[in-house]
């Protein structure tokens, strides 16, 4: 990792400040300071009070993304204007890829028209498993260049430590990508199930015929925990066919509503996510892949 360099800094886009400041830390550069404001009608305005360098590293929760995208769009663009040459946006959880389609007549492609309005605002992007289903590449909509990175080797590698003879499941088929990496890094076997999605809180998962779950753990991976019923009526399947209390892990926790609880009730022994998004079930650290990703594009000084 490099020295000290006054041509880069971290800049917390919104996430919490100790996150910001671990990465600036761990990239050995400062951490800009930006001051928020929330103008009695709503309105937000920002303010970036010391010299901006020519790379900065901007770094953004959009877990609620129409709330935060808007103050972000503000913050970039002052940036920019300020002096910033290369912006490199680092979006641990990338929202808005899962309607990469119209599923019913009328619908808008909402992925589309978000990466449309994000694109011109930076000039690198780099985030962690995006939900890539029916795009194969973030550039299909984004028009930046990329970096993606994927927890999957961690997750397998944490599975090797925590559980003792654990069958992966996927609840799904856009499951198959993290659970069959990770149960490869795990060394350990894994089978992806059968999810019919009836509305936004109403899913039905099948399990095949001939799983065996003999002794084994289950331990669910899937990307995202939204409404949590995805991964609750697993734990139930998986329960009504004898298996053991399973474990959970999302990559990307967002716990909508009463998800955490619905989750816990169903029968699920523990819920670990990674801290791509900050939460109490954080178990697996994303900083250190980010900060050897960004070593690696980012200029030397
Ligand atoms: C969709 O296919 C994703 O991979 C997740 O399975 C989904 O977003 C989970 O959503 P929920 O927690 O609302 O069931």
């Amino acid at each position: 990792m490099k020295g000290p360099d006054m041509t880069l800094a971290v800049c917390n886009g919104n996430f919490s400040t100790l996150r910001a400041k671990r990465l600036a830390d761990m990239l050995k550069v400062p951490l800009l300071d930006v001051e928020w404001h929330r103008y009695p009608d709503g309105e937000s305005g920002v303010r970036v009070p010391g010299t901006v360098p020519e790379t900065v590293v901007v770094l953004a929760d959009l877990d609620h993304p129409d709330p935060q995208l808007l103050p972000l769009l503000f913050l970039l663009d002052t940036l920019r204007e300020l002096g910033a040459r290369r912006l490199v946006l680092v979006l641990p959880y990338l929202p808005y890829l899962r309607q990469d389609a119209r599923f019913r007549s009328g619908e808008a492609i909402t992925s589309r028209t978000f990466a449309q309005l994000l694109s011109p605002f930076c000039d690198h992007l780099v985030t962690l498993d995006p939900h890539l289903h029916r795009y194969h590449a973030l550039s299909e909509i984004y028009t930046v260049t990329d970096t993606v990175l994927t927890t999957a080797d961690a997750i397998g590698v944490w599975i090797a430590a925590n559980v003792e003879h654990a069958l992966l499941v996927g609840p799904d088929s856009e499951s198959r990508q993290w659970v069959s990496r990770a149960a490869e890094a795990a060394h350990a076997p894994f089978v992806v199930l059968e999810k019919t999605r009836h509305g936004d809180r109403d899913v039905d998962i099948a399990l095949p015929d001939d799983i065996r779950l003999d002794e084994r753990t289950p331990v669910l991976v899937d990307d995202i925990i939204s409404s949590g019923h995805t991964m609750a009526q697993t734990v139930r399947a998986l329960r009504k066919n004898g298996a053991r209390a399973p474990l959970c892990i999302g990559v990307h926790g967002l716990f909508a509503g009463d998800a955490l609880a619905l989750l816990e009730n169903s029968g699920a022994a523990s819920i670990v996510t990674s801290n791509t998004i900050e939460h109490a079930s954080n178990a697996i650290d994303v900083f250190p892949l980010l900060a050897s990703a960004l070593a690696e594009i980012l200029p030397t000084s």
